[in-house]
This record gives C-alpha cells, structure tokens and sequence, in this order.
C-alpha cells in the first residue's frame, strides 16, 4: 500500500500528539522573530527563543510540520534544484521538540520507534551517526535501539554539529540514514564517498544544549533540549520505495501538472525544467501567500529570482505563453489541506505569478537572445563576461543565477568579478548623478545609507511586532556606529513601522534592546523611498549596529490609522457618487484621530451634500465589506477602475486596495498604506468640517471610530449645555433659539425707536435757532448708534421744513457727527463744509458726503458742544 506524503505528515503529528506532544501550526516563513535569518529554514526556528528561555510556552513538548524555504543565506540549495535528487528550495521539516522536558534518551526512542514500529522500515537498513564525542548517544544507540556498533558511525565535523545560522541555539546531532541497497554507489556516512547516493539521511536529531553569540562565545542553554527534523519528502521517497524525492506522490503531481499545461513529456529531455517548475511553484506560492511579493530587494528579490528561474524552464520547454500561474490549483488541491493559508491566498498568487510572467517574458526572450550571441563563440568551459551579465541583469532583469543557471547546461561560467564591478560602477555614477541633481545636501545622508543597507523592508502590513537588526544609527545628521542615550534615528534591516507616506502618517511605538536600552519612537519617516527611519530618544544605555532589536507598534494608534485610511477611500467613492466624476483627491493626511481630503470640486458643499456622503459611507461600514489588497502593474489596475492618487509615483508594481468585492465593490485603489480587514471595523465616519484651500480646491475633514465617537459626545454636551441654559429640551433649541433672535430683533428696533423720539423730543422742545437766517437745529445726543444719525437727522429736516440739522452721538467718549442741509439751503451751505468744520473741532480728520448730507468723526466727544459752535459759527461766516 503506498502511503501519501498527506498520510505520512499526519501520521507523523499524531505519533507525538500521542505522546503528550503539542501540535503546533507551521509558523510564517519570513521569521517574526529572527532578523537574521532571511526565511524559516527549519522547524526550530519559531522555538527558538523558547529554546533560550527568554520565552515561554504552556507545553514543554511539541510537533510540528513546518514550511521552510532554503534559498540564499546559511542553507541554499538554489543552485541545485532540478538537478539532484534531493534539493529543493521549499520543503517540509517534520520535527518533535523538547524544552527542557526529555532529553537524548526520549528522542531516540520516539525516532526508533515510529520509523522502524509505525513506518515500519526494517531495521537492517538503517544507520546512526554521532557526533565524535557524544558517547552518551552512542551508547543510547546500541540500548534503546538496539544497533550494532558497525552501524554506528562517529563523525568527528560540524556535520553533526547543528546551528541553524551564525547565532542562535545548536548542539551535537546525530542522524539517522537510511540504506537504499548495495543497487546503487555510494558509502555509509564518514566513508570517502558518503556523497553517493546509496546512504540517505531521514532524520536528524539534534541535542540543543547551547547558544551561539554573536561574539563567538558559545552559552550553555538553560535546559537541555530536543530539536529534530526529517524531511517530508524524504522519508515519503523511501516510505513509497522511491529513490528520488521528485517521484513522490506530491512532486510526480506537480510534475504532470507541468507536463500538462506545456504540453511537454515530464520525463524526456526536460525532465529538469519540470522539476524546477515543480520546486519553485511550490516556494514562489508558499512565499506569496506569507506576504512576500517580487521585488528587487532582500526577500521579494530572492522570490523573484526563483520565480524568473522558473520561467527560463517553461521558457526552454517551448512555452510561449505564461505557465506557472496555471499550476497553482493543482499546488493548493494537494497541499491546501494541510496549510490553510495556501488556499487563502490563491487568487492573490495565482495573480502575482501570472503578472510577473506576463511582464518578463518579453524581456527574457530579448535577454537569451543576447545571451546565445555573446556565448556563440565560447567553447564548453568558457566564462562569460562580467559586463554582459550585468546588461543581462541590469536592462533585462537577469538575476545572476539565472544566468549562470543557463551556462550551466553548457559547461560554461560567469566572470562574477566582473559582475560585481559593473554593479559597483553602476552605483558610483548614480551616487554623482545624486550629488549633482541639488538635492538637499541632508538627505545625501539617506541615499548614502540606502546605498549602503539596501532599503528597509517592511513587514508591517501582516504583523504590528518583530524582530530587527540595527542597520545604521544616525545622531544629529550623521551616521554614527553607536549611540548614547538621546535623540536618534534609527535604521534596521526589517520594521513592522510604517514610514510616512502617501498621506499616512508614519507609525509610532517601542523599539526595545537586549541591553535594556528602549528606543520610544514618535514618528517613522520615510527616506529616499526606501528607508524606515525611526525618530526617537533613546533611554537607558546604548545601542549599536548589529544590535538586535525587537519593535512593537503602538497597536491602538496603528488601528486608528488603519479605520482613517480606509475611510478616506470610502470618502472618495461616496464624493464621486454624489458629486460627479470631477472629484479627483488633491491632497490627504491620514492621522490617528483625524482625516483630511482635498478634492477638486467648485463649490462648498450644501449641508445635504454631507448629509448624504455620511450616510452612504456609515451604510458601507455597516455592510462591513472585507478590504482586499492585490498586487499589479499600474495600467492592469487602472483598467480594473483604481483611482490613481494625485502626485504619487507608481513603480512597476502597485498595491491595489479594494473594498467590497465582485459585484459589491465598492471602492478600488492604488495604495500603499494600512487598511482594516473590514469596512465594519472603522466603526462610525463623521465629517466634522469643509472649506476651500484654493480655488477649485474643498477641504474635508472627518473622523472615524473612537474619535468620531468623542467628537459626537463632546457635540452632545454642548447642546445639553445650551438646553440647561435655555430651560429647553435639545429638540427645542432651534426653535427657542429663532424665537430669542426675533425678540432681540424687535427689541432692538424698539429701542433704537425711543432713543430717537427722546433726541426728537429734546430737540422740538428746544426748538431750532436762527442762524445766519436759517433755522439750525444742533444736538449732542449719548449712546445714539451711528447708523440711526442719518435717518433722525432727515426726520428733523422734514420737521424743521427749511434749514440746517446738526447731530453729534458720543458712544464710548468718541462722537460720530451728521450734518443734513435741506434742498432749498444747500446753494448756501454745503454740508461737507459744515461737516468737516465740526469735525476738526472733534480731533477729527474731516468728512465727507453729499452737499445735502454728510458725515463725519472724531475721537473726542467731550468737544461737542464745541463742535456744534463751529458749524454755527462757519454758517454765520457764509451770512456775510
Ligand atoms: N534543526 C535541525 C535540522 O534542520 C533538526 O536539521
């Protein structure tokens, strides 16, 4: 009966399940918790700091079957893949763990008794290495299992010593081999042609009983402890009597799938190309899904140089047409199962994969061509030049191993000096085209670094904590190699904080150090594109590059960022639904207790317009719509209806940020910021102001969730506050407020009425006197608005029928003055004349007016009187 690589993990996690163990999920390749690792390479990595003691679990036993991807860093097996029976660059790491609970003992045991008991496998076939001095093991094996000494095999070299990279946890290891059968070469372990193929090894148990530091020092770990790992598909190659890891059940699947969609026989001349396809597919889609994407930095480069080594084999199997996106089904209908995450992501993957292919093949096709020309006159052994593999990665996107990857079948080599060289000139003149484009000569400090670390990678849109390594410092605008407590920005290879861009404020949290020190940062920005800089003080030691550190951002500011981005997008669709597509977005800022959104649009909008916007947004937050973010080239999302941002650079890729799906979509755009998973979770939208910023230009500002809640509250007891001063309830206000301003309104005319009558009746009782033989009729009056001067005085004109009117008001120690002559006296008295002459008299700088009317001021109403006798007296000075 054959049994499934499916059947053989889960038998595998129950066996230990069985046996008190934990079975724990698969953790994510890109490690959380290690930055210096570039991806989960084995099942202890997410143990590790369980390992050290420096955290802790509820169990002290646990299983696993874990993703690793082996490709770059301490463990590559890149450039071997497709052509060896046993490298892969993705692959399952089955593998049961001790903390401090059994040791050497216990380990064996299990590993005899599964393999030899529930596997099955005979015993005569199989072997043990120890590590030199590990007696403890050897002897373990001979009484637990039962070995003999020949089959026992001491190896003195660090192959039976394990570390999973430069630090972190190891110990002696011993492994156990199985022998394949005197059919095929090879030696056992140890022998001088152990690399045959005859002896394999399945399992590896390793004695975690050490540390190893950075320095060199090598630290006893608190416990000793088990950390072991046998290879999925390994022992499902020997369990299903194969002798290749690519005739497993899983791997043949994925072979046929290859060989079905190009058309092309699995097992002639491009056998390898479809066992590249095979491993890759399974890395590029295991990859995707745990949130790495092409690039061509750190772990998306490495992504994409498998991805494009892939497509170089369907490209020399004859496809003409992308292939690897169409395998991705067969990929999720086998392993989907065992690792949910995979299901999950197929769209997405499936997506990325066709993107990438659709965008290379062009330039793959043009870059072998280059490629056969320059090596047409090499022989087998030839190296091609350094030059011509830059142009090849440089201007056709080759990364290096591809090239070589292609050279190999021919026997022929890169110069990779050469390489290096271009590349290095290549940075050298883009560094004096810096220096010359003026920019300011502060950043030259990032584009240095960036030059130097390579851009920060940003882990922040799956995780909100991580681990980093200190990749520069920089105190007071330069870069430093340690810094002292105080003010610093601070660079690290990986960061769940988020850089300032694309209106998004940049991320705010704690950042803190071994040694103790605690860097409390207070804003990210983001430098020359690329680079996360941390700003901050530092506290309570210093710290260094090299130094590891682990982040946390401030969550409940990062989730008020999240529910105001995405709320902008919401705002954008509802703006251009009621008011017309002309509304395109001018300008945003996203912050933790606010938004701003600038938008093209003529005029203010009316209170119904806003009335509207809301309610479509709170019934889109409501419909709780799930927020999906793709990947893809700017055209393909423009044409899927993204709304480009306004002065926003788009690369060869862009985020693509979608809120509602298929039919129910509702908003689509090009975004690189933090969105909530759910419309749901942005609670309640509220615009709080509108206004114009230039012409043509309206200004919203609106609040979500928490502080749109505050923001209602605060509106409540302001109104609660009025209702107490008015003895009203809230839903009379408006009423009772209308009434109040009518009723001031008639008071007011009522008492500027009774003010006019009192000046009126002072006047008539006092009569007008001759002057210069016509009627004058002059008052000081107190408290008289200025506005009321001009009517009372044509009052008095009509009551005094033919003459000259003269009102002075004091108001506050100043004196407004009004002079009216009547029509039948103005060929003799000009009431601008009489006016200025009052006027002076008041500290006045004269007046002005109509012959008839005229007006004037001056700042020194205790001259009134005065001022009355100098109009009398410039009227008497017209008389003769
Ligand atoms: N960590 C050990 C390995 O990867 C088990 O081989």
């Amino acid at each position: 009966m054959t049994t499934t690589t499916n059947d053989i993990r889960s038998a595998f996690l129950n066996f230990f399940k069985d046996r008190g163990h934990q079975v724990v999920e698969s953790s994510p390749l890109v490690p959380r918790n290690d930055p210096t690792l570039l991806f989960t390479n084995a099942g202890m990595v997410q143990f590790k700091n369980v390992f050290t003691g420096a955290e802790h679990r509820p169990y002290n036993r646990a299983v696993t079957s874990q993703k690793c991807v082996r490709a770059g860093g301490k463990h590559n097996d890149l450039d071997n893949v497709g052509y060896t029976a046993r490298h892969h660059t993705f692959f399952e790491m089955l593998g049961n763990f001790s903390f401090g609970d059994y040791f050497k003992a216990d380990a064996i045991d299990f590993a005899w008794t599964l393999i030899t008991k529930d596997f099955g496998l005979p015993k005569d076939r199989l072997l043990a290495t120890v590590y030199s001095e590990d007696d403890a093991a050897f002897d373990l094996w001979k009484t637990v299992a039962g070995l003999p000494d020949s089959r026992i095999i001491r190896i003195p070299t660090s192959d039976n010593f394990w570390s999973m990279g430069d630090t972190g946890p190891c110990g002696p290891c011993s492994e156990i081999f199985y022998d394949h059968g005197e059919g095929i070469p090879g030696g056992p372990p140890g022998s001088p042609d152990e690399d045959g193929d005859r002896f394999i090894e399945i399992w590896n148990l390793v004695f975690m009983q050490y540390e190893q530091q950075a320095d060199g020092a090598r630290m006893d770990l608190p416990k000793p402890s088990i950390d072991t790992g046998m290879g999925l598909e390994r022992i499902a190659a020997v369990l299903q009597g194969q002798h290749d890891n690519y005739d497993i059940d899983l791997m043949r699947f994925l072979i046929e799938a290859s060989a079905h969609a190009s058309g092309v026989d699995p097992d002639g001349p491009h056998k390898v190309s479809h066992r590249v396809i095979a491993d890759h597919l399974r890395s590029s889609c295991f990859l995707i899904a745990d949130g790495v994407l092409p690039s061509n930095e750190g772990r998306g480069y490495v992504l994409r140089r498998i991805m494009r080594r892939a497509m170089r084999h369907a490209h020399m199997m004859g496809c003409r047409e992308p292939l690897l996106y169409k395998l991705v089904h067969a990929l999720v209908a086998k392993m989907g199962g065992a690792y949910p995450e995979l299901a999950r992501a197929e769209a997405l993957i499936t997506e990325i994969l066709k993107l990438e292919e659709s965008r290379f093949k062009q330039l793959l096709e043009r870059g072998l061509r280059l490629l056969d020309d320059e090596t047409a006159d090499l022989a087998a052994g030839g190296v091609l030049g350094g030059e011509v593999a830059f142009r090849l990665y440089d201007t056709y996107g080759f990364p290096l191993d591809l090239t070589q990857d292609a050279l190999r079948t021919r026997g022929m080599t890169v110069d990779e000096a050469g390489f290096n060289a271009a590349m290095a000139k290549q940075r050298a003149d883009a560094r004096k085209a810096w220096a010359g484009s003026g920019e300011a000569a502060t950043e030259t400090v990032w584009f240095d670094l960036k030059e130097r670390i390579g851009a920060t990678e940003f882990l922040g849109y799956d995780t909100e904590s991580a681990e980093g390594t200190v990749a520069a410092l920089v105190v007071d605008g330069r870069p430093v190699q340690t810094a002292q407590p105080g003010a610093v920005a601070l660079l690290l290879n990986q960061t769940p904080f988020y850089g300032e861009s694309g209106g998004q404020m940049g991320d705010a949290g704690e950042i803190t150090f071994v040694n103790g020190a605690r860097l409390s940062v207070t804003d990210t920005q983001k430098k020359v594109g690329a680079l996360h800089v941390h700003m901050g003080v530092l506290e309570g030691g210093p710290v260094s590059v090299g130094d590891a550190a682990r982040c946390e951002v401030d969550h409940e500011r990062r989730a008020a960022v999240r529910a105001h981005h995405s709320a902008t997008h919401l705002l954008h669709a509802a703006l251009r639904h009621r008011l017309g597509d002309h509304v395109t977005q001018k300008g945003s800022l996203v912050a933790p207790d606010r938004l701003r959104f600038d938008i093209s649009h003529p005029k203010p909008l009316t209170h119904e317009d806003r009335a509207a916007v809301e309610a479509e947004i709170n019934d889109r937050i409501r419909a709780n719509l799930p927020s999906t973010t793709r990947l893809m080239d700017p055209e393909s999302a423009i044409e899927a209806g993204a709304m480009a941002l306004f002065g926003e650079k788009y690369g060869e890729e862009v985020r693509v940020v979608s809120m509602g799906e298929g039919e129910g979509t509702y908003s689509v755009e090009l975004c690189g910021g933090t969105h909530v998973k759910r419309t749901g979770d942005i609670g309640l939208f509220k615009i709080v102001a509108e206004s114009a910023v230039a012409a043509g230009v309206r200004r919203i500002e609106a609040v979500v969730g928490a502080a749109a809640e505050h923001y209602v509250a605060e509106h409540d007891a302001i109104l609660a506050q009025a209702a107490e001063t008015l003895k009203a309830p809230v839903t009379e206000l408006p009423d009772r407020l209308h009434q109040l301003l009518e009723d001031r309104k008639r008071l007011e005319r009522e008492l500027s009425d009774t003010r006019k009558k009192l000046a009126m009746g002072g006047t008539a009782a006092a009569g007008p006197k001759q002057v210069a033989g016509v009627a004058f009729a002059g008052k000081v009056l107190e408290d008289v608005p200025a506005k009321d001067l001009k009517g009372m005085t044509d009052e008095i004109k009509a009551q005094i029928g033919s003459g000259v009117v003269a009102l002075i008001s004091v108001v506050e120690g100043k004196a407004s003055l009004v002079v009216g002559v009547t029509a039948d006296a103005v060929e003799r008295f000009n009431a601008v004349d009489l006016v200025r002459a009052g006027s002076v008299a008041l500290g006045g700088k004269g007046g002005g007016g109509r012959p008839d009317m005229a007006q004037a001021g001056g700042p020194d109403g205790s001259k009134a009187a005065a001022a009355l006798a100098a109009i009398e007296a410039a009227m008497a000075a017209k008389a003769n």
